[in-house]
């Protein structure tokens, strides 16, 4: 068995992801900056990219693009449309200069949504009926989609990575997980469909397989076409990880570039996305009385999590078994040792959300052999922090210059 050294090595070699090399397997994996004041980008968000580029990331994930302004979640998010597209240049291009790569994440909420344009109607789903998301924002009902509401959003979705290819991305990455639109379909919780878009995996695969198609055929010759989505949904009544077996068997059926496995749902089981508690203090931090309110009823569902290093492996290894498919392990990546395991373990690249928000320079530290571990403590307040003027920060550093974050990133 090779030592850990020569193993770690291996997470510093190149790495072919569709039509895209990057140079080494670490992947920034997206954690939303809250960088994007009213939507505009800003130069904290460029800053904040390019520290990760420059201490080491191989590919960059900018969170949480929306595909469309109907698509979005949040009011500060960012929306794929022409205004915003010399912002996200300003991005790549810094990126670039650091010899790194930077994938876009491309989104639509559903019914996942706090966001509500006048005349927009009720918010869009796989089923209808009665919208629990949308009890904090006054959006009681959601919308079943029509299957020409289905070929619209597939439309935007590969619009949506047309633009981030002019704005010089060179990935997209699909959200499939967490409890937003797609994983709407892909999650029995949410999909009640008697058509042939509901019922059987095969079926609730059906939506986001076409969606994937539309941005391959749109994008997929130029650049790197990512899924990510919950291998386990870790909720009663959620996807199980043998059906996070099937999703990634369908995902590399139709032809992603490389699969980033996540977990958990963010309304129904966001300790099994994070592998540790929230504290209920991170509700202070917050200043939005929707976001204030919905925390709270979260923290009525939740049992404690106490934070373990790679916490999703032992379902991660099942998905590994049974695809060819390029993987990114995901969750609670935080030393040397783990990463190398990572590798020995036949995985392709890792993703890491938390250790690099705690350290910008983790990626190049690990490698000079200056640490061995991240000195994050899975606290989780980063998270609510996203909500604060300066943006996404560890509370264990310096917080986010909130003067930059409202300094448009391009002009
Ligand atoms: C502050 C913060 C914001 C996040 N926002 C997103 C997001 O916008 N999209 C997403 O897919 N995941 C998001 N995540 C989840 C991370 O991508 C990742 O799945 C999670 O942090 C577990 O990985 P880690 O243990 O390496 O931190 C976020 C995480 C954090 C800490
Ligand atoms: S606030 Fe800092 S220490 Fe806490 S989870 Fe986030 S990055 Fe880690």
């Amino acid at each position: 068995m090779a030592g850990i050294e020569q193993q770690l090595s291996q997470a510093y070699t190149p790495l072919t992801i569709g039509p895209l090399t990057v140079r080494n397997r670490f992947i920034k994996s997206a954690t939303n900056e809250g960088m994007a004041p009213n939507g505009v980008p800003s130069r904290q968000l460029v800053q904040f990219h390019a520290g990760m580029a420059a201490g080491g990331v191989g590919l960059n994930t900018l969170a949480y693009c929306a595909v469309s302004a109907k698509g979005c979640t949040l009011p500060s998010q960012i929306c794929l449309d022409r205004a915003t597209l010399p912002h996200l240049r300003a991005l790549t291009e810094a990126v670039h200069a650091e010899n790194g790569a930077i994938s876009a994440q491309i989104t639509h909420g559903g019914c996942f949504t706090f966001t509500k344009t006048p005349g927009q109607g009720r918010p869009i789903s796989a089923s209808g009926g009665f919208n629990k998301i949308g009890l904090m924002s006054g959006q009681y009902l959601k919308r079943a989609m029509s299957v020409s509401d289905m070929r619209q959003v597939a439309a935007d979705f590969a619009a949506g990575a047309e633009l981030a290819r002019e704005a010089g991305f060179d990935a997209v990455e699909i959200h499939m997980g967490h409890g937003y639109l797609l994983s709407q379909f892909i999650s029995p919780l949410y999909n009640k469909r008697r058509d042939e878009y509901g019922g059987s995996l095969a079926n609730r695969m059906r939506f986001p397989r076409q969606v994937l198609r539309q941005v391959l055929d749109a994008v997929g010759d130029e650049l790197a076409v990512i899924c990510k989505f919950s291998i386990t949904e870790g909720t009663r009544g959620g996807n199980s990880i043998e059906d996070g077996v099937g999703i990634a068997r369908e995902l590399e059926a139709e032809g992603a570039h490389l699969l980033v496995l996540s977990a958990g749902m963010n309304a129904e089981s966001i300790t099994t996305m994070f592998g540790s508690s929230f504290p209920p203090e991170n509700r202070a931090v917050v200043t939005n009385p929707v976001m204030k309110a919905a925390m709270f009823l979260q923290s009525l569902t939740e049992k404690p999590v106490e934070f373990r290093e790679l916490y999703l492996l032992e379902h991660a290894r099942k998905v590994r078994a049974a695809v060819d498919v390029p993987l990114a392990y995901l969750g609670g990546v935080t030393s040397a040792a783990g990463v190398g395991q990572l590798m020995a373990e036949g995985f392709d690249t890792v993703a890491v959300g938390r250790a690099l928000i705690h350290d910008p320079a983790w990626v190049s530290r690990l490698r000079e052999g200056n640490i061995q571990r991240s000195g994050c403590t899975a606290c989780n307040r980063c998270v609510t922090m996203m909500y604060t003027d300066g943006g996404t920060s560890c509370v264990l550093g310096r917080p986010g210059d909130a003067v930059l974050n409202h300094t448009p990133a391009a002009g």
